[in-house]
């Protein structure tokens, strides 16, 4: 029997580009290299026509209406740093019939009811593997192969720049200020560099994770969120007594009561856990499903290629008509986002009059000799999402390696006990 060939597989793909920066050229030069792909990019759309570029001169234009317009292209790829302009291709794109390909994490996260919307009504696809942890194929995965409701947790490095500067600094005693520059020369760190420091890059991209393994849809501010800025030397020191790395950890896990934990906060991490093996551009997930157990991820999160080679597959998948479905959002019930639960964290600070100690459940260690003074307690969680001086004032919080705690009133009674029996 001959081979047959589905022409709808291999269907023209004709991209209008929008970006030319590190993962626009990356994707430029990658699609050179793959032939087998059937896609050519026509048009490039930029903001500065003076750079010099290594491309032909007629690729570019500044008239992004060339690009949305021309009913030759049937992709949009979107690549580009700000937010709103890159909201306004992508849905003109989608509502002009075309697919749509984007890496703007910051957008999908600040506007994923109008996309999924916008995906209902056009019925085309918006894809965004590059989205989140670049080169990992995390989104398609959630999507595809946990379509279930075994998901227990997922625990994940999703900023590759904060990953780079907490290992430089940690691991090679390079400082902060210099680590960060490092990250920025290679391409690694957004052009507002604080956006990756304060873990907005990486809580935009664990909405977008959150929908596709949950089908929780939540903004951005929603979810308590931290980034590195706080993180001193000295909570380094404590870390390596205890034998544990600092690293920006998104995390999400379904409690015993239904509804899902969900923050991207520091924290120790044990050197035998996988996280602890991610270092740093690389990012890593690991995933905890009711069958399988543990899984885990590996990959590079920033840069060139890596985020280009997401792109590209994404480009890839359009060839049959891929789009995700967000079965978890339209096919399951939807789990609610917890606030009822505890966590167990390390706090260091200049001042106790910084720390509201009466918050805390109870106070398991605490070191208040040093100018650098610290605590390890229990606070419940809802105490995170209403305040905020826990990232005030100099003062620094890093959660212990297994931080969700849902029975707290046990541990309570059992504490009472010991103390009774003089333990
Ligand atoms: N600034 C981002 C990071 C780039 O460091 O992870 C990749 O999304």
């Amino acid at each position: 029997m001959g081979k047959s060939i589905n022409n709808n597989y291999h269907k023209k793909l004709v991209i209008g580009l929008f970006g030319f920066g590190v993962v626009g050229e990356g994707l430029y030069k990658a699609l050179q290299q793959t032939s087998s792909l059937n896609a050519t990019i026509k048009k490039v759309c930029i903001k500065h026509p003076g750079k010099k570029r290594n491309a032909p001169e007629e690729l570019f234009t500044t008239d992004k209406d060339v690009l949305l317009n021309d009913e030759e292209i049937n992709v949009i790829v979107e690549v580009i740093n700000e937010s709103e302009p890159a909201f306004e291709i992508v849905s003109t794109a989608l509502l002009n019939g075309k697919h749509v390909v984007s890496a703007s994490k910051k957008m999908i996260a600040e506007h994923l009811p109008q996309l999924l919307q916008l995906q209902k009504k056009t019925g085309k696809s918006f894809l965004c593997e590059a989205a989140a942890c670049a080169s990992i194929p995390v989104i398609r995965n959630l999507e595809e192969y946990y379509d279930n409701d075994l998901l227990h947790s997922l625990k994940a490095i999703v900023n590759g720049s904060t990953n780079f500067i907490l290992t430089k600094m940690f691991e090679e005693d390079l400082d902060f200020k210099d680590a960060l520059l490092l990250a920025q020369q290679l391409g690694f760190a957004e052009s507002d560099p604080s956006l990756d420091v304060d873990g907005w890059d990486a809580i935009n991209k664990w909405i977008i994770l959150l929908a596709h393994a949950y089908g929780i849809v939540e903004y951005p501010t929603n979810v308590v969120f931290n980034g590195i800025q706080n993180i001193q030397l000295s909570d380094a020191v404590v870390a390596k007594e205890k034998h544990y790395d600092i690293k920006l950890v998104a995390q999400a896990k379904k409690l015993l009561n239904g509804k899902v934990a969900a923050f991207v906060l520091p924290q120790f991490v044990k050197h035998d856990e996988p996280l602890s093996f991610v270092k740093n551009e690389y990012n890593g997930v690991v995933i905890e499903s009711s069958f399988a157990d543990k899984q885990f991820f590996y990959g590079k999160g920033a840069g060139s290629f890596p985020t280009a080679s997401a792109v590209l597959s994404d480009i890839g998948a359009l060839r049959y008509n891929y789009h995700y479905e967000y079965k978890k959002l339209y096919h399951h019930i939807v789990p609610e986002l917890a606030t009822d639960f505890y966590i167990k964290a390390y706090v260091s600070f200049d001042d106790w009059k910084f720390i509201p100690k009466e918050k805390f459940e109870w106070i398991e260690e605490w070191h208040a000799e040093e100018e650098r003074k610290y605590l390890i307690g229990v606070i419940a969680f809802s105490e995170l999402k209403i305040n905020n001086w826990w990232k005030e004032n100099n003062t620094s919080l890093i959660l212990s390696p297994e931080p969700i705690i849902e029975d707290v009133e046990i541990r309570k009674l059992k504490k009472k006990s010991l103390e009774l029996a003089g333990v």
